[in-house]
């Protein structure tokens, strides 16, 4: 899949970019900066994209693309694991504001970032977090599309892996208008169709949400 593929992302993406920009400039770097309700579920977050890494990994020199890195706390939570001694990490991100925050409060010579919509070099994982949950007045149906096409393209970066989460149906609170809800079996399904054979749904965490692990 090329770029063009990708060419309703600037029109949905920019308001999205705007949206977190202003979010972290009035909260700093903090979860609620990238609108996550606590530290801890977002620790758990990653946590479970982390599932992914396999025994090799532990030797120390993986490289990680982190699509939607906000301001770098996925970096914060992988910088003293042993996957990650001799590792390398790429945040991208496409609102600036969020950026400059990440630069600002991480400097580790492992880690980089880059103003980005698409990752663009390859890693052997990629680690999404969060990033297609916020939709603003997108419809539900070119949301989708668009994240099938962002996760298809984001595969082709990806050497070893890819590991995302999204929001499942919450039936302890009313939906909002603004966020996609997504059905995991439908991506499931279509990860296997479209990126791999070999894929893991885990949804055994204690968070309105699931994560997929894709595995080359
Ligand atoms: C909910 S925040 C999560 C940030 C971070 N992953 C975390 O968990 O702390 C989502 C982030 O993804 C960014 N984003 C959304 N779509 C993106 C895309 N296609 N490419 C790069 N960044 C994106 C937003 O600007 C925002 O910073």
């Amino acid at each position: 899949m090329s770029v063009r593929d990708l060419s309703d992302g600037p029109r949905l993406l920019a308001p999205i970019a705007d949206y977190f920009s202003r979010a972290i400039e009035r909260h700093g770097a903090t979860p609620a900066g990238v609108l996550w309700r606590d530290d801890a579920g977002q620790r758990l977050r990653f946590a479970q994209l982390a599932g992914i890494f396999d025994a090799d990994d532990r030797r120390g020199a993986i490289s990680i693309n982190d699509l939607g890195c906000g301001y770098g706390a996925l970096f914060d939570f992988l910088a003293d694991r042993p996957e990650m001694v001799d590792g390398r990490y790429v945040g991208y991100d496409v609102s600036a504001g969020m950026l400059a925050h990440a630069k600002r409060h991480i400097s580790d010579f492992r880690a980089s970032f880059v103003e980005s919509p698409r990752a663009t070099r390859s890693a052997d994982y990629t680690l999404i977090s969060g990033t297609h949950n916020l939709k603003l007045d997108a419809r539900d149906a070119e949301w989708e599309d668009y994240v099938r096409k962002s996760l298809i393209d984001t595969w082709s970066a990806s050497r070893k892996g890819l590991a995302f989460n999204m929001l499942g149906f919450d039936r302890s609170r009313p939906p909002q208008k603004s966020l996609y809800y997504a059905d995991p079996m439908r991506f499931y399904d279509f990860c296997q169709r479209h990126l791999s054979s070999d894929v893991t749904l885990v949804h055994d965490y204690p968070l309105a949400e699931w994560t997929i692990w894709v595995r080359a």
